[in-house]
């Protein structure tokens, strides 16, 4: 579990707000929900044989004796919550949730034991539309941010269950008598969950594969139906995606279209963004069926992505730094300055603290990244003024009232309101 300190979260912060905005602008809700939930919900909505479930749930007791569970996901407890609350009854929903979520999984780059996601779930719609939407969403996401170019869309559907159970007795029939070929991990998923069999990396096991009984023939037709929709939709938006039969997700809850957004540029953890139709999961933890669809993004992996191809930089803390060059005017100083930040609230005012020589003042605006300092003297106080001094370029100090400083600031493009 990793610390983020000051200069990264300026740029989680920035990466975050843009996605958020993104999310925003589709019209899609806000919940915040808890991070303990009983653990059943995941067991129960995961899927007890997945490894999400069987390895990697941080659980605990609490004083009654019933197991909870810190959330290694979003989307159950999403379903959770709108289910409780009756916001699922007989009405559509688009909701988004951000926040950590925990798994004890080995940690590498971009693979945490606490990660951080950003989710999107829509409730109540049956129809290939709402997937394509999300997947819209997805890819304006990766515009906004500027690394489309790293990222494809990967494309894939599971049917409905009944189709899937068919398959799946038909893979296991088919992979038993040649378990011995099978690498270790996949002979051990072969009883309790041989779907995962598919995303094995060993090239024993996928030759053993390609000659397995395929999806293709034991899906169902209004499966077939929504994904050709889904398919559709994406081509007239000009969203480009990769078909992937092998995609099968590691989690229980899906049904029809499953998707990732996956990248080359960030070695073994090459997956962004990852989501699904999960139209059972609402029956599965105890409600009446209501269909839905989400997907939910990596932080930490979007931002690597994003620092892969826009570099570490990131926006300084400080626009303007404020020396006060009496320590009797400090009060006067901060008085003026909560006004400048009502004129210009898009940038960010630092007061000195703690007294000092001009000379040591300057140098912590300097130290801080502030493109401006503004000077609080005898003489400007007096006369109602304000010194200004550009610390980026070679302009002389300028001497501003109140009006006219908050209209210098903002011409000079500091503040994009
Ligand atoms: P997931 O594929 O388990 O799906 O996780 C989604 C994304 O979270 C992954 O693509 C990855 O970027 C990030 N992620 C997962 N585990 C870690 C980790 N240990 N460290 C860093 N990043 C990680 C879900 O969680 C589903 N709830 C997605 C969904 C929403 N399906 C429908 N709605």
């Amino acid at each position: 579990m990793r610390d983020v300190l000051p200069e990264e979260a300026r740029r989680w912060r920035m990466v975050e707000r843009a996605i958020v905005d993104v999310l925003d602008r589709f019209a899609y809700e806000e919940v915040r929900l808890p991070l303990l939930e009983a653990a059943e919900l995941f067991t129960r909505g995961i899927g007890a044989a997945t490894d999400i479930v069987e390895k990697e749930m941080f659980g605990l007791s609490d004083r009654d004796g019933d197991s909870i569970a810190l959330r290694p996901e979003g989307t159950a407890s999403c379903v959770r919550a709108l289910l409780q609350h009756g916001l699922l009854h007989n009405q559509s929903q688009r909701i988004h949730y951000r926040g950590p979520m925990f798994r004890s999984e080995r940690p590498q780059l971009g693979r945490h034991r606490q990660f951080h996601q950003v989710g999107a779930e829509a409730f109540g719609m049956v129809g290939p539309d709402v997937d394509a939407e999300l997947i819209q969403m997805g890819a304006e996401i990766w515009r906004v941010l500027g690394i489309e170019g790293e990222i494809q869309l990967e494309l894939n559907t599971l049917g409905c269950s009944e189709a899937r159970a068919a398959w799946r007795g038909a893979l296991v029939r088919y992979l038993r008598p040649r378990q011995g070929d099978l690498d270790g991990d996949s002979a051990k998923r072969l009883e309790r969950n041989p779907l995962r069999i598919l995303d094995s990396k060993f090239p024993a096991t996928r030759s053993l594969l390609a000659e397995a009984p395929k999806f293709a023939d034991y899906i169902d037709d209004d499966s077939v139906r929504h994904y050709e929709g889904l398919k559709r939709l994406l081509d007239g938006l000009g969203v480009a995606y990769v078909e992937n039969p092998l995609l099968v997700r590691g989690l229980d809850y899906y049904s029809r279209t499953v998707f990732e957004w996956t990248t080359e540029r960030l070695g073994a953890q090459g997956a962004v963004c990852a989501g699904g139709r999960y139209d059972g999961l609402a029956e599965i933890i105890g409600g009446k069926p209501v269909p839905g669809v989400g997907f939910a993004l990596g932080l930490e992996r979007t931002l690597l992505l994003h620092e892969a191809v826009h570099g570490a930089g990131a926006p300084p803390p400080v626009d303007v730094y404020c020396c006060v060059l009496q320590p009797e005017h400090q009060g006067v100083a901060m008085a003026r300055v909560r006004a400048l930040r009502d004129g210009l609230p898009n940038l960010r005012f630092r007061v000195h603290a703690g007294g000092g020589r001009l000379k040591n003042q300057m140098r912590r605006a300097d130290q801080c990244g502030a493109r401006w300092a503004l000077l609080f003297g005898e003489d400007e106080l007096r006369e109602n003024r304000m010194g200004l001094k550009d610390l980026r370029n070679e302009t002389p100090q300028e001497t501003l009232g109140l009006a006219a400083l908050v209209e210098r600031l903002r011409t000079a493009g500091m503040d994009s309101t």
